[in-house]
């Protein structure tokens, strides 16, 4: 085993480095920069029992030190998901994370159950999306609709389940303990947090949906913060991201309580940012001595 193998939830990954969800399509895209059998998993764009279009554009925007989205997670659809994207990823050795979204409780299940005979790894599910009317986030923000929402995916899941928690609440870890109790195997965050740009020459706003989700470097320190929260106050894995960049942002996840990392809104800006993320992370044990992350993992207290 290599000292940078992590377990989640039985799963064990090569490295703790993998991507976030909606930042590297279902990988495809990404493979002629990173070689992705150097990625812990990948996590896909978030998949629903039917094809999305999305929100109106525009609905991306620039801000100091990271972006505003608001794509309301357009995708495919399970089906275009499982005959493309499945078959393009099992090329690799890597473990495939399947990100999931819906509007109801049913949406989600339909999903979990239609995976449960598919050869992915584990299920990612997205109630933290802040930019869909519906759905997503009404779950993410309300702990008894986080564990009812959690005990039901779980009736239908034959693979490990990680929720996705929402950065936008007042107490993450009432959130992470509302998955724990319902049954979650890992919790992952943070999602984007919630904000607004105006466009002042034309005098409306930046997007479209006025706000976005907010993410990239001047989300870090927010998402370190609740990530070491969370560690203190559940005993399941937590995958953390916001903002990372560099293997000593990923670093400062995992000393802070993350088993795994993802790494998103950095791809855009540098595509060979994962892999470079994996080549810093070693060099930083062997530097250091450390002979296994896992000696890392949650080390600050
Ligand atoms: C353009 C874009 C699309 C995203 N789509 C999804 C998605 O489909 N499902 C999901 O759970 N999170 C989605 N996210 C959130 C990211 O996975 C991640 O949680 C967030 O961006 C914080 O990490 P970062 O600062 O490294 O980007 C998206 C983020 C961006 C920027």
């Amino acid at each position: 085993m290599s000292k940078m193998s992590v377990n989640l939830a039985g799963v064990t990954l090569k490295n703790p480095v993998m991507t976030a969800s909606g930042t590297f399509g279902s990988g495809a895209e990404y493979s002629e920069f990173v070689d992705l059998n150097h990625l812990g998993a990948v996590v896909t764009k978030g998949v629903a029992n039917v094809p999305w279009p999305g929100n109106p554009t525009p609905r991306v925007a620039e801000t100091t030190g990271g972006m505003l989205n608001a794509i309301g997670l357009q995708n495919p659809g399970i089906d275009v998901f499982c005959e493309r994207d499945i078959p393009f990823l099992l090329k690799y050795d890597t473990k495939i994370i399947v990100n999931v979204c819906g509007k109801t409780t049913e949406d989600y299940c339909e999903v979990v159950e239609r995976l449960a005979n598919e050869p992915v790894d584990m299920l990612e599910i997205n109630v933290s999306c802040p930019n869909v009317k519906e759905g997503g986030i009404a779950f993410g923000q309300n702990p008894k609709a986080l564990e009812a929402i959690t005990k039901e995916v779980k009736k239908y899941a034959k693979q490990p389940v990680i929720m996705k928690l929402s950065p936008n609440v007042t107490d993450i870890t009432e959130m992470a303990r509302a998955a724990e109790s319902g049954g979650a195997d890992v919790v992952s965050l943070i999602n984007t947090i919630t904000g607004m740009k105006i466009d002042i020459n034309r005098r409306t706003f930046a997007l479209a949906n006025k706000t976005g989700g907010m993410s990239g470097p001047a989300v870090k320190p927010v998402a370190v913060r609740m990530v070491y929260q969370v560690a203190n106050a559940v005993k399941i894995p937590i995958i953390g991201m916001g903002g990372i960049a560099s293997a000593e942002d990923a670093l400062e996840f995992i000393m802070a309580g993350a088993t795994a990392v993802s790494v998103g809104t950095a791809n855009f800006i540098n595509p060979y940012t994962t892999q470079e993320v994996v080549d810093g992370m070693e060099a930083f044990l062997e530097k250091q001595k450390v002979e296994d992350i896992n000696q890392l993992i949650g080390c600050v207290k």
